[in-house]
């Protein structure tokens, strides 16, 4: 009888044991099930004093073609009418830009105009309360050949005149210096046959590029990102093939190119440090990754949940824990090993985050699982290029950001694609999430910005011109003229405001 008992028991706190593992552990990451976070109701959220709200933007899809890897890529798909694209976006081929081929020349070759327009656009920004900007420099205009030791004056003349229009405005620049784009030089192959980041003296030329903007740009601009989502381009530009330069290697195959990104931080993080030293300025480092909210697409399903956990830290956290740890730990490439001078350079924690992914496991192959952009059993709110909005998640990787780095944390890109007249998608989502990093910061993450991508329409990559990000809308056709969306006057009431008051956040 006592035996049976013991039996019983033994079996229910294996049962009891297994549930708590599979539900609470973190291994095992579960749909959290809030769209937004709870919070006051009916209150003003205002924000810390000095919080920057800012725009982005990046050169090669807002400003006129460069000798870039990026333009080759485009004159090639023009000479081949590569324009393919399914029905909806996130479906263009690898080679292929969305419909490109619909655009005239001069707007293919300007894209947004930024550089010719961008007295009124910085006007335009400071007329609504922005006062921070985020622009990159393109490595192509400063060094557009490979036999240059210094850099471009006109490249130089072009970027000390963008940053002095913000100051004369009183907007800060945010400067990223790797926006996945290099010059077509570098994607030359070397005497070893190798290109882009593996040629042998990939580090030689980036720190010449990094000598010159260090030189030419400090004490004017103070806020700096290295590198812009380097998973992007990993996955992006060697894996999936759809950026340049269109690789599809296996997971394992990256791991040079992965280790020369982490590389090209730290030189560029120790230079800028030198640099302003030496004049006694001051500079804040470090760059952004893309974070995603990962979620499980069958709960039931242990492997999925298991892969969630996996895709999680490998895409939004592992970079960041290389640069953090000075440790490369890669997963996919089963890479363990220091990287000198890497430990600790980031002076703050970049976060660019848009929407939720879904993660299907495969229990036989488990590297071959799948990130899905939406549930198809889940009716939840999609953007028109088929994203799902969760603003939740912003709030959770904000929280966790805070805890694994205790770092000041700059959200440097957070946005929706919505092409709809009246633009509520847009003002929606800008709501929701604007009121997520609130919640952040009185959790107590150190948020010291948010940054809206973008402000002006541009180039989606290879999903086109149709994609509009913008707060401002581009008629490419017209001249590229600017023409203000609703969701730009919500900012422009979000910034006045210093926060959210309950009239804005009333259902529209
Ligand atoms: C990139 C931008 C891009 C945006 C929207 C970010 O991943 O930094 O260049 O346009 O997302 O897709």
């Amino acid at each position: 009888m006592k035996k049976r008992w013991l039996v019983v028991v033994l079996v229910m706190a294996l049962f009891a044991g297994l549930t708590y593992f599979f539900e609470f552990s973190p291994y095992f990451p579960d749909r959290s099930p809030s769209f937004v976070t709870a919070g006051p109701d009916n209150v003003t959220l205002k924000f810390p004093e000095h919080f920057y709200w800012g725009v982005s933007l990046s050169g090669t899809q807002a400003e006129s073609q460069q000798a870039s890897d990026w333009a080759a890529f485009e004159r090639d798909v023009v000479a081949n009418r590569r324009f393919n694209a399914g029905r909806e976006f996130g479906t263009t081929q690898p080679g292929n830009i969305r419909d490109f081929g619909k655009w005239s020349e001069k707007v293919r070759s300007q894209n947004s105009a930024f550089d010719s327009f961008y007295q009124q656009d910085i006007a335009m920004a400071a007329a609504m309360g922005i006062n921070a900007f985020r622009i990159s420099f393109e490595w192509a205009r400063l060094f557009p050949r490979a036999d240059m030791t210094e850099p471009s004056p006109e490249g130089i003349a072009y970027y000390k005149a963008v940053i002095a229009e913000m100051k004369r405005n009183r907007i800060t620049p945010f400067v990223t210096l790797y926006h996945y784009v290099s010059p077509q030089w570098f994607f030359q192959p070397d005497l070893s046959g190798k290109r882009g980041w593996e040629r042998q003296d990939a580090l030689i030329m980036w720190q010449r590029y990094i000598d010159a903007v260090a030189e030419h740009f400090i004490p004017d601009v103070e806020q700096w990102c290295t590198l812009n989502e380097p998973m992007v381009y990993l996955y992006g530009g060697y894996v999936q093939g759809i950026y340049p330069p269109l690789e599809k290697r296996d997971l394992g195959e990256i791991g040079a190119v992965y280790e020369a990104l982490l590389r090209a931080h730290v030189a560029a993080y120790q230079t800028l440090h030198k640099v302003a030293t030496g004049r006694k300025a001051i500079v804040n480092v470090g760059l952004t990754t893309s974070m995603s909210s990962f979620a499980p697409l069958r709960r039931w399903a242990t492997i999925d949940r298991l892969t969630t956990r996996l895709v999680e830290q490998t895409w939004n956290w592992e970079f960041l824990d290389a640069v953090q740890t000075g440790r490369m730990k890669v997963l996919v490439t089963g890479t363990n090993r220091t990287i000198p001078g890497l430990e600790g350079t980031q002076d703050y924690v970049g976060i660019n985050y848009y929407a939720r992914n879904y993660v299907k496991g495969s229990l036989f192959h488990p590297t071959l699982f799948e990130t899905l952009e939406r549930d198809p059993a889940a009716n939840e709110p999609q953007s028109v290029m088929g994203w799902t909005n969760y603003p939740h998640g912003l709030y959770d990787i904000l929280t966790r950001a805070r805890v694994k780095y205790r770092k000041p944390i700059y959200v440097l890109e957070n946005g929706t694609s919505d092409s709809a007249n009246d633009d509520l998608a847009r003002q929606r989502y800008l709501l929701a999430h604007v009121r997520e990093v609130w919640l952040a910061i009185s959790s107590g993450a150190d948020v010291r910005s948010y940054f809206q991508w973008s402000f002006i329409d541009n180039l989606e990559w290879v999903d086109g011109f149709d994609a509009r990000f913008g707060l401002i809308a581009v008629d490419y056709e017209n001249n590229f003229k600017r023409t203000p969306r609703q969701s730009a006057k919500l900012y422009a009431e979000i910034i006045r405001n210093n926060g959210l008051t309950p009239g804005m956040m009333k259902p529209q």
